[in-house]
């Protein structure tokens, strides 16, 4: 039996825990706002939170987060986090498809540093591919909700 935490409700389950997360979160929870791209750790499209840490939803195994607490993009609300608020805003959401993904390593950045620095916006996002963007208004969406989850 594996037991954990997902968007603040307790889970258990009996599923296989060498089962991806990614399948388990989409498929068995049908918590299908955590995308998958491609499968391998490199597009980042399948982050999730893990303990508060962005990981690659594609790349853990079920059976690693007995006792964890897992955050999915639908665990931040219905729209109304200053993440989701400003990416919409901004025009940092073209086709979505990493959206979720740039919003939890965003999320995670400024949780642990409240008011970072291009270079830390940067890094933080590396591991995120967006193929319509560009980045920059992506950038401006983390700055703008920093700027609102400060105040
Ligand atoms: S689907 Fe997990 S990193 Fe691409
Ligand atoms: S908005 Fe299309 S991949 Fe990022």
């Amino acid at each position: 039996m594996i037991r954990l935490e997902i968007n603040g409700r307790t889970v258990e389950t009996d599923v296989d825990p060498c089962v991806r997360l990614l399948d388990f979160l989409r498929e068995d929870l049908g918590l299908i706002g955590t995308k998958e791209g491609c499968g391998k750790g490199e597009c980042g499209a399948c982050t999730v939170l893990l303990d508060g840490d962005a990981v690659d939803a594609c790349l853990v195994l079920l059976g690693q987060c007995d006792g964890a607490a897992v955050t999915t993009i639908e665990g931040l609300g219905d729209g109304a986090h200053p993440l989701q608020k400003s990416m919409a805003s901004l025009g940092a959401v073209q086709c979505g498809f990493c959206t979720p993904g740039l919003v939890l390593a965003a999320h995670a950045l400024l949780t642990r540093c409240p008011e970072p620095s291009t270079e830390e916006v940067r890094r933080a996002v590396e591991g995120n591919l967006c193929r319509c963007t560009g980045y920059v208004k992506v950038e401006a969406a983390i700055f703008e909700a920093a700027r609102e989850m400060s105040e």
